[in-house]
């Protein structure tokens, strides 16, 4: 079937508005929820027994084994490593024998991420697959595919394959955090029922897209954008400093939030916006003094938070974007929204090929 933009102006326009519906589908492949239960397809070896994850991916996917590597370790406290796929065969990487081996693909054929799996597996490495495309040569390789159902993605920067590999994640980490006797059944119908939740809060976080695109003029004049996160929000600011450069051409850097104070601080003035991914939990308070810090030198603060987060330190910043209050577990999966609009939108008005941006390709099948 030939597939079109609909009533959407852009590929991604769409693909970012068919969140909701994919990611809903792709949970339905993993949630019991009348059993409250997360599971996976069947496999040939047992989960329990994996004591590393070693997760190796390009771009965006890559993103998302960062975001895995905070809710395997909190989790399962199985250690995981993350690397982006080319590096990660030539710093001849150690793997153990209880390793599982992750790779995460949309189109499942990026060169290096299919070079990786098959030195892991020449290793003798069990491995996984997070991936959209079924008929890849990497879903073909991979001992376990863990499909996404993000449908095709036309949009070269990556949106709702992003979101979708996040769901599975979730779903792999509670899995092996089961199976390691370390999520008790309260624990795992609490996750299935935040995770069940994801379609409805990235509906509500889809009604700010008017808000967001009157804010994308005054980011389109910057020269230079920070994105601000902590905990699995580190991961998230990363990629939206990517999904801003690779559409809008604009210089934009992810960094830690407290790690900002090492150097990235040097660049605040009134021309730098700061996007500062903060939603209300534990990390939060923590998020918001170096948020304070850049207000400090006269950085313009993007606060993206819940209503509660933005009651308590809203005040002061340029614009702020207000969520659903959602689980921190899952709030990279909602927060990835706005930060996806944003950088659609600055595209948009700076008249980038939104879909086809400059020297980009959708799927890099050269090393
Ligand atoms: C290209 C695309 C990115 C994507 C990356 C990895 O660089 O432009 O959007 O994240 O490849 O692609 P994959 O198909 O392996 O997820």
């Amino acid at each position: 079937a030939l597939i079109d933009k609909g009533n959407h102006r852009h590929f991604m326009q769409k693909e970012i508005y068919e969140q909701p519906v994919v990611v809903a589908q792709t949970l339905s492949s993993y949630l019991r929820t009348l059993e409250a239960k997360v599971a996976l397809p069947d496999m040939e070896f047992d989960l329990g027994s994996v004591e590393r994850v070693a997760i190796v991916a390009c771009g965006t996917a890559s993103y998302v084994g960062a975001i895995g590597k905070y809710w395997l370790e909190q989790m399962a406290r199985v250690p995981v490593e993350v690397d982006v796929a080319s590096e990660f065969r030539y710093r001849e990487p150690v793997l153990g024998p209880n390793t599982l081996g992750l790779v995460i693909s949309q189109s499942g054929e990026t060169a290096d991420t299919l070079a990786a799996l098959r030195h892991m597996k020449s290793e003798g490495v069990t491995t996984a697959g997070i991936i959209n495309v079924p008929t890849s040569s990497m879903a073909r390789e991979v001992d376990l595919l863990l499909p996404t159902h993000a449908g095709p993605e036309i949009g070269v920067a990556s949106t709702k394959a992003f979101t979708c590999q996040l769901a599975v994640m979730a779903a792999l980490a509670a899995n092996i955090a089961r199976a390691k006797g370390k999520l008790s059944d309260a624990d795992e119908a609490v996750l299935v029922k935040h995770l069940a939740e994801v379609p409805a809060a990235m509906n509500a976080a889809l009604a700010h897209d008017a808000e967001i695109e009157g804010m994308a003029h005054t980011i389109a004049g910057a020269r230079d954008v920070l994105y601000l996160g902590r905990g699995p929000d580190y991961p998230l600011a990363l990629e939206g400093a990517l999904k801003l450069k690779e559409i809008s051409y604009i210089h934009a850097e992810g960094y830690a939030a407290g790690e900002m104070k090492h150097g990235p601080i040097a660049l605040i003035d009134e021309s730098v916006p700061v996007i500062v991914i903060a939603p209300s939990g534990p990390l939060f308070d923590k998020t918001v003094s170096n948020m304070q810090e850049v207000q400090a030198r006269g950085g313009k603060v993007v606060l993206i938070s819940d209503s509660e987060g933005l009651a308590q330190a809203g005040e002061g910043a340029l614009a702020t974007i207000e969520m659903p209050k959602v689980h921190p577990l899952i709030a990279p999966l909602v927060y990835a929204v706005p930060v996806q609009l944003l950088a659609y939108h600055v595209a948009v008005v700076k008249g980038t090929d939104v879909d086809q941006p400059r020297n980009l390709a959708k799927s890099v099948t050269v090393e």
